[in-house]
């Protein structure tokens, strides 16, 4: 089984997530594949893409939140609570996207508190990794991949399920694609990693950045890529249903 998830960040009016929907469910041939779809709207779009994918969740199709609250709910003004995204019909979260690690300035232990509480609330977490371009030219690339999963991953347990996300900061949104052989190494650190902290040998290992329907075919064969987090491509059904696989 692979994983394709689209990131739509900050883009799509609930209209516009339903116009996607028309175009890009009759391009998907769901009742044939094993595959997953994770659709992550943002939150003002969560009832239309809820209402878009509920009849197809038995053929895996998903969504998720982008972002959610540490807290479960109360006096949190501006914030996403996981309890009432899985009311909706959400089944994942998003944790530690790099724009919510560099814009927003979330920690490790921040993201470890949000790890839980999608946890708790029954969202399966992607928790999102990577380097920035200093660290590897500094070549500390894997330390900072074993942090970030040693810190964020803090009090979860290793028999629940989680899902990785390794977009390297330089990669995202910036046209510049990793090579398969540091998707490769990058991917097999983290696959070491979760190995040796009793996580599951079947935990998906996404890759993001600049992922295009051009480089997707040659990207899918890198061991251990279990998949894809799409930002800019998955905006077009088209696009995104072609680095599905699909020929469109
Ligand atoms: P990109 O974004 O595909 O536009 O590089 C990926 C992401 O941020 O998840």
């Amino acid at each position: 089984m692979k994983v394709f998830a689209a990131n739509w960040k900050m883009n799509k009016s609930p209209e516009e997530a339903r116009a996607f929907f028309q175009e890009f469910l009759p391009l998907i041939p769901l009742d044939k594949n094993q595959d997953q779809i994770l659709i992550f709207p943002m939150a003002l779009c969560a009832e239309s893409v809820a209402s878009a994918v509920h009849p197809f969740q038995s053929k895996n199709l998903f969504w998720g939140a982008q972002n959610i609250s540490s807290e479960k709910e109360g006096a949190f003004t501006g914030e996403t609570s996981a309890c009432v995204l899985k009311k909706m019909g959400a089944s994942f979260a998003l944790i530690g996207h790099s724009e919510r690690r560099t814009l927003f300035h979330e920690s490790n232990q921040f993201l470890s508190l949000k790890m839980k509480m999608a946890l708790q609330q029954g969202l399966t977490p992607m928790l999102c990794l990577g380097e920035s371009l200093q660290q590897r030219d500094e070549g500390i690339t894997q330390t900072v991949l074993q942090t970030q999963l040693e810190e964020s991953l803090k009090g979860v347990s290793p028999s629940q399920q989680v899902y990785i996300a390794y977009e390297p900061v330089w990669a995202i949104g910036t046209g510049r694609v990793a090579l398969p052989e540091q998707v490769r190494q990058a991917h097999g650190w983290i696959r070491e990693w979760l190995n040796q902290h009793g996580f599951s040998a079947q935990t998906p290992i996404l890759y993001g950045g600049s992922v295009k329907p051009e480089n997707a075919k040659e990207l899918l064969m890198v061991p251990d890529v279990d998949g894809f987090l799409v930002g800019g491509a998955s905006l077009q059904a088209i696009s995104f249903a072609k680095i599905c696989g699909w020929s469109v």
